[in-house]
């Protein structure tokens, strides 16, 4: 199973030299098992049948800009990678309850709920994790003091059952539970409560306040597939969807956040990154494209995808897009989620994009890793010097590169694999688009849900991003966080940078 050979949890700077270690040792843990099957996430909830009252909401949100003096930027606290072989996933601490407790909850732009593993779940939640830096605790709302179960007369609960299927909710007093079923086969199901919830605002360069707030999030009573895999289970989920429920709209309709992230997740060795919320006001954002208007997740208009100096032959109806509006014509849409690891296509356009990259390189032998899922071969030169650049442009002009060193990965020393996975149409949804870590990593990428864009700019994610405070009217330098390596703040914090 996942082969992350070394999985208890280390401090400190040892994490970083069992970090290195691990990847060797996994590669052994393979070759030994040869059982190789990977973590690989896929978060991604198409929410079907979803209904219209919800493109509704979008639209009122867009005219609906609250700015209040007390909207802060808040920096998550990240951990994890997009390695296929590794954790395959990123993940965020937040604290929650009274006394407080932390959590770790997968960062996922492809679904909107925040859910918890909750106390009562007995064998249905995991009780250990092989990811470093991820320490499982079940939220008890016995032992929080401000816990409160969310009912079905509740209006979070009526825009909830509006577009997600809903367990069951007879009588205005039952609790409102959930069901989420993701692209990995994995789901969870619980019901809502509503408790205090810790964030770290910024208060100064590189120095961070705890605020807190009341938060309706999902207390988790089963999960299945990679939710209870004990190789790569974190304590939950946090949807950070393109829904009016989610933690984002809670904040920003409480008047304490702008509508608007970013994230820049690193997908150099060590992993880890930057989670904020807020604007950002440096790195400068290059491009932005705009949001398909009236979209239930994240979706570009992709005009152009050129390997090296190949065009590729886009779709003009199938799947992975949607009719333009007043359906004249066909357009092609990407999807931006941060929950899924590789980047999946339908299978003529993956088929097109890898022929062309591996013949860039003529005479590669390839090879399958077992159960088929990845395409690798065996390379000692600098991939970055022989593979081509990957350019996706969007609606706008809106360039994004994608180096051979984010689609290929290394299975061990001396042997690649490649990242473009094909999308299997599921029972009634076509083949999607869907961009994941793989080529939102090593830039900041912004999601601006007031002008209704996404932008993003190249960057080293292990350095720092700024953002603006409304409050002070300062901008406030946040830096990268490592969690598995021990979180580095506490250190910059005492430099006083
Ligand atoms: C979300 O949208 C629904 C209507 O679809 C509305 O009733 C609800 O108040 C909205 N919630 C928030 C937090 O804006
Ligand atoms: C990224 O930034 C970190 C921290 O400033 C630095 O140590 C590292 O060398 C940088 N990486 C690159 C590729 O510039």
């Amino acid at each position: 199973m996942e082969p992350r050979g070394l999985g208890d949890r280390l401090g400190g700077l040892a994490a970083l030299v069992m970090v290195v270690l691990a990847v060797l040792i996994s590669a052994l843990v393979f070759n030994v098992s040869g059982n190789l099957v990977f973590p690989v996430s896929h978060k991604f909830n198409g929410r079907e049948g979803a209904s219209l009252s919800k493109f509704k909401a979008h639209d009122d949100r867009r005219h609906a800009r609250i700015l209040k003096a007390t909207q802060n930027a808040v920096d998550m606290v990240l951990g994890g990678n997009g390695h296929p072989t590794q954790d395959g996933l990123y993940f965020a601490k937040l604290g929650i309850g009274n006394p407080s407790n932390d959590y770790y909850l997968q960062v996922d732009t492809g679904s909107d709920i925040f859910w918890v593993n909750c106390a009562e779940c007995g064998k249905d939640c995991p009780t250990s994790t092989k990811i470093q830096g991820v320490k499982l605790t079940l939220y008890d709302r016995n032992s929080s003091s401000t816990s409160e179960v969310v009912r079905c007369s509740d209006k979070f609960c009526t825009a909830y059952g509006e577009d997600h299927e809903m367990a069951k909710c007879n009588k205005p007093d039952d609790k409102c539970s959930y069901l989420i079923q993701y692209g990995d086969g994995s789901s969870t199901s619980g019901y809502f409560v509503k408790d205090e919830v810790q964030f770290q605002k910024a208060s100064g360069n590189f120095e961070t306040s705890t605020i807190s707030a009341p938060i309706i999030f999902g207390c988790g009573t089963n999960q299945s597939g990679l939710l209870n895999n004990p190789n790569v289970a974190v304590s939950g989920l946090l949807g950070f969807g393109n829904a009016n429920i989610t933690l984002l709209s809670q904040l920003a309709a409480a008047g304490k956040v702008r509508n608007k992230f970013a994230h820049c997740l690193d997908n150099s060795k060590q992993g880890g990154g930057i989670w904020a919320i807020g604007e950002v006001v440096e790195p400068k954002i290059k491009y932005t494209s705009p949001m398909v208007p009236n979209s239930l997740h994240y979706n570009l208009v992709l005009e152009k995808i050129e390997v090296g100096s190949d065009v590729v032959k886009l779709p003009t109806s199938g799947g992975g897009g949607g009719d333009v509006s007043d359906g004249s014509s066909y357009q092609n849409e990407a999807i931006f989620d941060s929950g899924t690891t590789l980047t999946l296509f339908p299978p003529e356009l993956q088929e097109q994009i890898v022929d062309k990259i591996l013949s860039k390189e003529p005479g590669l032998q390839l090879y399958k890793t077992q159960h088929d899922e990845f395409t690798c071969f065996d390379y000692s030169k600098n991939i970055d010097e022989k593979f081509p650049i990957v350019k996706f442009t969007f609606k706008n002009s809106a360039s994004l590169m994608v180096y051979p060193h984010d689609y290929l990965f290394q299975l061990d020393e001396g042997s690649w694999c490649h990242g473009w996975m094909k999308s299997q149409s599921g029972s009634s949804e076509p083949p999607v688009i869907l961009l994941g870590d793989m080529i939102l990593s090593n830039k900041v990428v912004v999601y601006d849900l007031e002008q209704q864009v996404i932008g993003w700019a190249d960057h080293n994610c292990s350095s720092s991003i700024k953002v603006k405070d409304d409050e002070s009217g300062s901008d406030y330098a946040v830096q990268y966080h490592n969690l598995a390596s021990s979180d580095s703040s506490g250190l910059l914090g005492l430099f006083n940078f």
